[in-house]
């Protein structure tokens, strides 16, 4: 019986989570977003140091529980924007040693398909697909293997950058996504696959020079730019599924929001006879719970750093899944 909270900070959201043996009690957060342009890096970590406090009593209240009653603290240890982690382990850190209870430092990816879990996926495929990170991950000898990544953007930032084009704010996805369902007009874009990997940075470029020549509307352009790119992810996720023999795929990330390619890893399921997961989008973007939510299943394996020792801790800003020794399994 432990009540563990999650404290989220790598990039734009700041999010403090509360679980108890497996379930969600709360998970509060506010996402820093701009009407034109991108994150910058200072000014979200501004914004999550301006409302953590009222982020955590809003957690506290919305769990129904009393700071006392909190067995650790988990934070986001890495990958994310340096001084947006800074924000959640300083934060981490006091509350640790105020509460005198321990840290338990976990990796935003694993969370991102930890949380999985909930949707009652056993051994899955997992397209990551996120801001910064597009991996199709499976489990196998104590590691989460990466099958296939991007060699340059995470399919996020490309939509974003995408977006920023257009004169849309960030984040991009969810206006690509609308105005993308006003088009079937389908504009042939680069098709990059290699091997496992795919490539999205001409894609980019290729894009950018379309619109710039003002011969096609932005409705097209989105709806190509959609069906190119998540066939390129469905078709490595479906490589990685034959190659496992895996029966499951489960979606993390925020792109995986994104209805379009939801329906897209359905046929691909459908037409090979296996099982597609996706949690609510809650859990797919940054989120606390799923730091909570991973922290406990570590905490109960003895992962944990006491208050004492709270000093040895620092961020991961470049930690990848594939470093993270999986001894909680
Ligand atoms: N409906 C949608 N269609 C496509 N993309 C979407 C949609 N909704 C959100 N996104 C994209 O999801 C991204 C944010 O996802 P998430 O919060 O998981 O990423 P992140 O934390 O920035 O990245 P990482 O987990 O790699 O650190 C943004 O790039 C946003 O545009
Ligand atoms: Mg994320």
């Amino acid at each position: 019986m432990a009540i563990i909270l999650g404290i989220e900070s790598t990039a734009h959201t700041f999010g403090v989570g509360i679980v108890k043996d497996g379930k969600i009690l709360s998970n509060i957060k506010k996402t820093y977003t701009t009407s034109t342009g991108g994150i910058i890096p200072v000014e979200s970590a501004k914004h999550h140091d301006e409302n953590k406090e009222q982020i955590y009593c809003e957690s506290l209240a919305k769990a129904g529980i009393n700071e006392k009653e909190i067995d650790a603290i988990a934070f986001s240890q890495g990958p994310g924007l340096a001084p947006c982690l800074m924000i959640g382990i300083k934060f981490a850190k006091k509350l640790s040693e105020k509460l005198e209870k321990p840290i338990v430092p976990v990796n935003h990816c694993i969370a991102h398909l930890e949380i999985g879990k909930i949707t009652n996926a056993r051994d899955p495929v997992m397209l990551y697909v996120s801001g910064a990170n597009t991996q199709i991950i499976a489990y196998s000898s104590g590691k989460y293997r990466i099958f296939g990544e991007t060699l340059d953007l995470g399919a996020g930032n490309f939509i974003d950058t995408f977006a920023r084009f257009l004169g849309i704010g960030f984040p991009g996805g969810p206006v690509i996504q609308k105005l993308a369902a006003e088009s079937r007009n389908y504009i042939e874009l680069p098709y990059v696959v290699k091997g496992m990997d795919i490539s999205l940075s001409g894609i980019l470029t290729n894009l950018k020079q379309k619109f710039d020549s003002k011969k096609y509307s932005k409705e097209d352009l989105c709806y190509s730019m959609q069906e190119t790119v998540f066939a390129m992810l469905i078709e490595t996720a479906e490589r990685a599924l034959a190659h496992t023999g895996k029966t499951e795929l489960l979606l993390g990330g925020g792109v995986a929001c994104n209805l379009r390619l939801q329906e897209m890893c359905q046929i691909m399921c459908d037409e090979r006879g296996a099982k597609l997961f996706c949690p609510k989008n809650e859990f797919l973007t940054d989120n606390a719970a799923m730091i909570a939510f991973l922290g406990e299943t570590m905490f109960n394996a003895g992962i944990k750093i006491p208050y004492i020792r709270i000093d040895e801790l620092d961020i991961k800003p470049r930690q990848r899944t594939d470093d993270v020794e999986v001894k909680w399994k």
